[in-house]
C-alpha cells in the first residue's frame, strides 16, 4: 500500500483554518471542498488515460484523454459528501458512486446502509473519499467491498489521517493484490480514547452540516 501525505504549504494552509474551532460551517465546506481539489490533483497522478488525436491550429498531434471505463468516485456518507464537489471538478467525467457504512459498535461488523454503486466494478479505477482516516475501519470495510466487486485500483482520499489507522488498513488489507493507496493532507498525532485524530479537527460531519 502507498501512503502519500501531501507537504505543501497551500494545503497546510487551509488544514489550519479546517482545525480552528472558531471557523463556521459555510467556511468549512468552502476551505474542505478547496483542499480536496488539490489532494485531487495528488490522488489522479495515475489516472488512466489513453492517447487521443486532434489537430490544432497549427499541426496534428497527440495528445491523453481519460480511459473507459471512466473512474468512479465513491464518497463515504455522510462526511464524504463535504468533497465530492471538489473531487469532480478535477474528474468531471468521473462518474459517483455511493457508499454509507456504518460500525456496529458491539459487533465491529460493517452495515452498508446506503448502496449505489454498479454490482460490477471490473477494470474500475475507484476513488473513495472520506475525511478522517481515524481507527480505518470503515474504509477498510469500503475497500475490501469495491475490490470484492472487481475493482482493480483504489485510492482514498482523506483530509487527515491517524497512523493508527493507517496502520491498520494497511494490515486488514495485506491479503488484496490491487494496488492501494491513500493521500492524506496531514498524517496527525495519535487517536484519542473516543477515537478522534489528535489534534484533529473534531466531527467532520457535524462541522460539515451540523450536528444530526
Ligand atoms: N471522525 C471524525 O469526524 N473525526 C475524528 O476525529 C475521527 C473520526
Amino acid at each position: 500500500m502507498r501512503v502519500h501525505v501531501a507537504d505543501h504549504p497551500l494545503i497546510t494552509h487551509k488544514l489550519t483554518y479546517l482545525r480552528d474551532k472558531r471557523t463556521d460551517s459555510p467556511t468549512f465546506r468552502r476551505l474542505a471542498e478547496e483542499l480536496v481539489t488539490l489532494l485531487a490533483y495528488e490522488a489522479t497522478r495515475d489516472v488512466r488515460v489513453e492517447p487521443f488525436d486532434i489537430e490544432t491550429p497549427v499541426a496534428p498531434t497527440t495528445g491523453i484523454k481519460l480511459s473507459n471505463p471512466k473512474p468512479l468516485i465513491v464518497p463515504i456518507l455522510r462526511a464524504g459528501l463535504g468533497m465530492l464537489e471538489g473531487m469532480v471538478r478535477l474528474l468531471p467525467s468521473a462518474e459517483v458512486g455511493f457508499l454509507g457504512m456504518q460500525r456496529n459498535e458491539e459487533t465491529l461488523e460493517a452495515i452498508t446502509y446506503a448502496n449505489r454503486l454498479p454490482d460490477d466494478l471490473k477494470g474500475r479505477q475507484c476513488y473513495v473519499i472520506d475525511p478522517m482516516l481515524a481507527t480505518g475501519g470503515t474504509l477498510v470495510d469500503a475497500i475490501r467491498y469495491l475490490a470484492d466487486r472487481g475493482a482493480d485500483d483504489i485510492t482514498a482520499v482523506t483530509l487527515l489521517a491517524a497512523p493508527e489507522g493507517v496502520k491498520h488498513v494497511e494490515e486488514a488489507l495485506a491479503d488484496l493484490t490491487i494496488p492501494i493507496t491513500i493521500v492524506t493532507g496531514a498524517m496527525d498525532e495519535r487517536l484519542n480514547e473516543k477515537g478522534y485524530i489528535v489534534p484533529g479537527l473534531g466531527d467532520a460531519g457535524d462541522r460539515l452540516y451540523g450536528v444530526v
